[in-house]
């Protein structure tokens, strides 16, 4: 099979900066653009400290042309939501397969992404986390919200570092949207303060402090006893690899359907 050629939008940040020396080190993938708001000509393999790569920086607003003379396949986007809301259905438009791993999308804007891959016949994943860690944490909590049932009460506490711009984190949203699913439907009360007495309903705290990576705990609170599932990142190269194995994985499906890291580990 060819290499697939992917791109990546916020390239020059954290994350961005990792897929980067990722795809330089992985058979089969192939960096062919870069798009930020920030070193905007500049040569991305200098930007990252991997030497020239003759792949600049691109503007986004540039997205769709860059996309077609650079022959991309697949775009992987790292940034802030308003960003991918705007780009994604544009890359769509261009017939690129996307990978969304910008957490704090709304849900409206999550339903127009959707609406621009069915409607360009393309394939896209969108997932608040990439670990493959975190896929069997997913199965884990779900296992034990459908045995443990409405007996117990579920609080979700998660983690980040300080320059973390959304809370809570999306992977405790889709923990939480597993669990109210599995029980049957349940409310998010996001922190408490004053008088709140318990419902039906999952709590959901968030903590962000210092260069935490990413942790999540979900406690399952019974009468007597409690147990607690819990996932630490240690390194961002979780998401890397994931995000990775999901580029070269979503090129070859079926189009105009989103998938989730669960598709493309099973
Ligand atoms: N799904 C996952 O597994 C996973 C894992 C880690 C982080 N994330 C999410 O990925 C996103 C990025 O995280 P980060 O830590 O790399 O953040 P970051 O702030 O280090 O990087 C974001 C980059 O996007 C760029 N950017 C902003 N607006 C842009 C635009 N309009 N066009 C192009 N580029 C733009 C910024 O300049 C920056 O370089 C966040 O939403 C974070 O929550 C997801």
């Amino acid at each position: 099979m060819s290499e697939v050629r992917a791109a990546l939008v916020g390239a020059c940040g954290r994350m961005g900066n990792l897929i980067v020396r990722r795809i330089l080190a992985t058979e089969g993938i192939t960096l062919s653009a870069a798009f930020d708001i920030v070193n905007t000509g500049k040569d991305i393999g200098e930007i990252v400290g991997v030497g020239k790569l003759d792949v600049p920086v691109s503007d986004s607003k540039d997205l769709a042309k860059v996309l077609k003379e650079s022959k991309t396949d697949v775009l992987i986007d790292f940034t802030v939501a308003p960003a991918t809301a705007a780009n994604a259905p544009v890359a769509a438009g261009a017939g690129v397969n996307l990978i969304i791993g910008t957490t704090g999308l709304t849900a409206e804007q999550k339903t127009n992404i959707t609406e621009a891959v069915i409607k360009n016949k393309v394939a896209a994943v969108i997932s608040s986390n990439y670990s493959i860690g975190v896929g069997v944490f997913f199965k884990l909590i779900k296992n034990a919200a459908e045995y443990l049932g409405n007996d117990y009460d579920v609080e979700i506490i998660e983690a980040h570092h300080n320059q973390k711009k959304d809370a809570p984190s999306g992977t405790a949203m889709t923990a939480a949207e597993i669990i109210s699913k599995a029980m049957g439907g349940k409310e998010f009360v996001y922190g408490r303060e004053g008088v709140c007495p318990r419902g039906k309903e999952i709590g959901i705290h968030a903590i962000r402090g210092g260069d935490i990576v990413g942790d999540h705990t979900v406690m399952f609170i019974g009468n007597s006893e409690r147990i607690e599932i819990r996932h630490q990142a240690h390194s961002r190269e979780i998401f890397v690899g994931g995000a990775v194995m999901a580029a070269k994985w979503v090129v070859s499906q079926k189009k105009g359907v989103v998938y989730a890291m669960s598709d493309v580990l099973e």
